[in-house]
C-alpha cells in the first residue's frame, strides 16, 4: 500500500496546520493526533528499520495509548506515543531515531 493508511470521510473542515515528518512538510487537521496526521498522508507511522522496532513498517496498533508501538520523537529528543500526542503548528517529528543518539 502507497497511498493513505487512512482516509476522512467526515469533519474535513478543521484549520489545515502544518508540521515536519522526517524531515518533509505535512499537513494534518486541528484535532489530529500524530498518528492520524501521518497516516492520513501515507500508508505507514515507521518504515521497518529492524531492532528494536521490527522488521515491518509500523502503523500503530492500539490507537488507545497501551502498546508502545507507535513511539515518534520530537526532534529534540523527547519521545510521545503518536496516537495520545495532537498535532501542533510547527510541530518537528522524527518516525526513527538515529542509534547513535539513543546511546548518548
Ligand atoms: S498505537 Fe498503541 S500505543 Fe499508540
Amino acid at each position: 500500500m502507497s497511498g493513505p493508511r487512512l482516509q476522512r470521510v467526515a469533519d474535513q473542515d478543521r484549520r489545515l496546520i502544518e508540521i515536519t515528518v522526517d524531515g518533509w512538510a505535512m499537513s494534518a487537521m486541528e484535532g489530529d493526533t500524530l498518528l492520524v496526521a501521518i497516516l492520513a498522508q501515507r500508508s505507514y507511522l515507521r518504515e521497518a528499520s529492524g531492532e528494536p522496532q521490527g522488521e515491518m513498517p509500523a502503523a500503530g496498533f492500539c490507537l488507545m495509548g497501551a502498546c508502545q508501538d507507535c513511539w515518534v520523537w520530537h526532534e529534540d529528543g523527547r519521545r510521545v506515543r503518536a496516537c495520545t500526542t495532537y498535532a501542533e503548528p510547527g510541530m518537528r517529528i522524527r518516525t526513527t531515531w538515529p542509534d547513535h543518539l539513543l546511546a548518548s
